[in-house]
């Protein structure tokens, strides 16, 4: 069962997603610890609900973002994760925690990386007019949304969609893909090459 820990800001719907996955069987995995850059983000009650544990990091903690990416990395650490999942964590990872665990922090960013960086992924393709955007989700590395490519799922924009109904159907792919590489990452088929180019392996030759 491979133990996450998980990193969060907001509203925690993809932090959601991850503990029904798990509840539901279609994800080996166990969330063991989350903690927030928000002490008042939804997601904290989300968790709590699920009785997984849970630390508010407030602003004051980030005053130092070093010792704030240590205490990170610690306390995961010490609750035994194996991989770090981000899930709308608005924050950088920095080296204490990217060197804690190497190749084991992953993000999911609403657009098709590389266009769009940044903290506003859905509203930046929406403003720009592009016909397809969609969702990635990639190995975190030291730049913000870099690293190398897990998976990626196209989302359409039609003539009648507004932001909002982007949104949704963003969101949506978002949920339903985060557990599915989140169980490849469980199953061993994740791997990355001599070109930082990640490869999956099919189930039949896992290790
Ligand atoms: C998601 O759209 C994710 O891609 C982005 O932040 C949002 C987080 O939403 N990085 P939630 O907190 O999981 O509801």
């Amino acid at each position: 069962m491979l133990k996450l820990g998980v990193l969060i800001s907001g509203s925690g719907t993809n932090l959601q997603a991850i503990i029904d996955a798990c509840a539901n069987g279609t994800l080996d995995a166990e969330v063991v610890l989350v903690i927030s850059s928000k002490p008042d983000a939804y997601g904290l009650q989300r968790a709590q609900q699920a009785n997984i544990p849970t630390i508010g990091l407030t602003r004051e903690v980030y005053n130092s973002q070093l010792a704030a990416d240590q205490l990170i990395a610690e306390r995961f650490a010490q609750a035994g994760a194996e991989y770090i999942v981000m899930a709308g964590y608005m924050r950088m990872v920095g080296a204490p925690i990217l060197e804690a665990f190497p190749d084991k922090v992953i993000n999911i960013h609403p657009a098709l990386l590389p266009a769009f960086v940044g903290a506003h992924g859905i509203q930046d393709a929406w403003d720009y007019g592009v016909k397809v955007t969609g969702v990635t989700v990639h190995f975190a590395n030291a730049a913000y949304d870099e690293g190398p490519i897990i998976a990626q799922r196209a989302v359409e924009i039609y003539e009648h969609d507004s932001i909002e109904s982007l949104e949704q159907r963003i969101h949506a792919v978002e949920h339903e893909l985060y557990p599915q590489v989140l169980q490849l990452l469980a199953t061993g088929r994740i791997s990355i090459d001599e070109h930082r180019h990640v490869r999956i392996s099919n189930p039949n030759s896992a290790a």
